[in-house]
This record gives structure tokens, sequence and C-alpha cells, in this order.
């Protein structure tokens, strides 16, 4: 088995967005969901543990995410931890440098950085990303062929398209 990585997997308009300023992914969420569904559930069979930023998991309880002890879901943030939170959920308050090198460490499948983006950029100034998977929702025209990289694509009822890109970069 390889090491352990940590991979970046995340959904971002074509202009480099992940949520409207409020906070919204309906523009994500609402799209009619394609066959594969953009090859997420293949992805999550390669992971068992998930790591969030404290505003995205916040998030995730308001949308009704399910925790269980076999999905880890480490979630980081400078403020004390709530007083009581889901099963398998665990509030992560050591450097990231020091935890992304104990969880490389560790056996076990690779780990989804699920965002935000404020997350990603501490965890990306720590070296602390592998790999990065994105989703980008575009409209209109493309802007280069990249046919050849496209795993996955499908064409929205809005007329907007999902390109999947399969790793399109590694980092380190
Ligand atoms: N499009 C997608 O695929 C996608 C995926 C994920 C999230 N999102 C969206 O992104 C938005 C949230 O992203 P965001 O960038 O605003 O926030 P975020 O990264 O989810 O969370 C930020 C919080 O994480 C904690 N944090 C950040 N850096 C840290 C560090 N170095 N050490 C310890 N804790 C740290 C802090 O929590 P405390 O304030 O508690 O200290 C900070 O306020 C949501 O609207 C969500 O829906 C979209």
């Amino acid at each position: 088995m390889g090491k352990r990585k940590i991979i970046v997997h995340i959904a971002a308009s074509a202009d480099g967005y992940i949520a409207r300023p409020d906070g919204n992914v309906a523009w994500l969420t609402n799209r009619p969901a394609p066959k594969g569904f953009y090859g997420l559930p293949k992805f999550m069979r390669t992971v068992d543990a998930k790591i969030l930023g404290r505003k995205t998991f916040d998030l995730s309880v308001k949308m009704g995410a399910n925790f269980s002890a076999n999905d880890v879901h480490y979630v980081f943030s400078r403020q004390p931890p709530p007083p009581s939170v889901p099963v398998g959920v665990r509030f992560v308050t050591e450097p990231i440098r020091a935890f992304a090198k104990q969880m490389r460490a560790q056996p076990g499948k690779n780990m989804w950085m699920m965002g935000g983006g404020e997350l990603i950029a501490s965890f990306l100034d720590e070296g602390a990303i592998d790999e990065f998977i994105n989703l980008t929702i575009t409209c209109g025209k493309r802007l280069d062929d990249t046919a050849q990289t496209v795993e996955a694509e499908h064409t929205f009822a809005t007329g907007c398209q999902g390109y999947w890109f399969p790793s399109p970069y590694w980092l380190g």
C-alpha cells in the first residue's frame, strides 16, 4: 500500500468560487445529479477519513450530514470544541504540520480534505496537501480543449456543464 495521502476534492465555479459570499452552495447542490455523480462514490471508497474547516462542518450539520464512528471527521478550529459533537467527529487543535505528519504515517486509506477555502489555504501553507481533484462547473464555451483530461462530463438542464478533472496536478 502506498503512502497515505491528504487529497482535496472540491467543486468550484469556473471563476474559482466554492460558495456564494453568504456561504450558500445551492448553485452546486441543486443541480441534477449526473450518472456516476462525478466519480464521487468511487473516490469515497478510497478514503477513510475527512478533514473539514469549522465553517464547513457547521454547514454540513445544518444540511443534515450523517456522521458515524466508521467515518472519522477531523474538524479544525481555533476555538474550544463545542460541549457535544456527533459520533465520529473529532475537533483538532494541534498544528496542521504535526497533524499531517501523524496522519500520513498511519496505515489506512487516503484522507479527504473537504474544505473550505480557508482550511485548504492553511494546509497548503504547511505543505499538508498531496493531491487536488477539482470539479469545475462552467457555462458556455470551453476556455481551452481539455477533452483529454476529462474523465466524465455532464451537461446540466441549465446548459451549464460540469467537467471532472482527475487529479490535474499533484503537490510535493
Ligand atoms: N464547493 C465545495 O465543494 C465546497 C466544499 C467545502 C466547503 N464549501 C463552502 O465553503 C464555505 C466555508 O469555507 P470557508 O473558507 O469560509 O471556511 P472553512 O475553511 O470551512 O472553515 C474556516 C474555519 O476553520 C478553522 N480554521 C481555518 N484555518 C485553521 C487553522 N490553520 N488552524 C485551525 N483552525 C483553522 C477556523 O475555525 P474557527 O473559526 O472555529 O476557529 C476557521 O474559521 C461554506 O460556505 C461551504 O459551503 C464548498
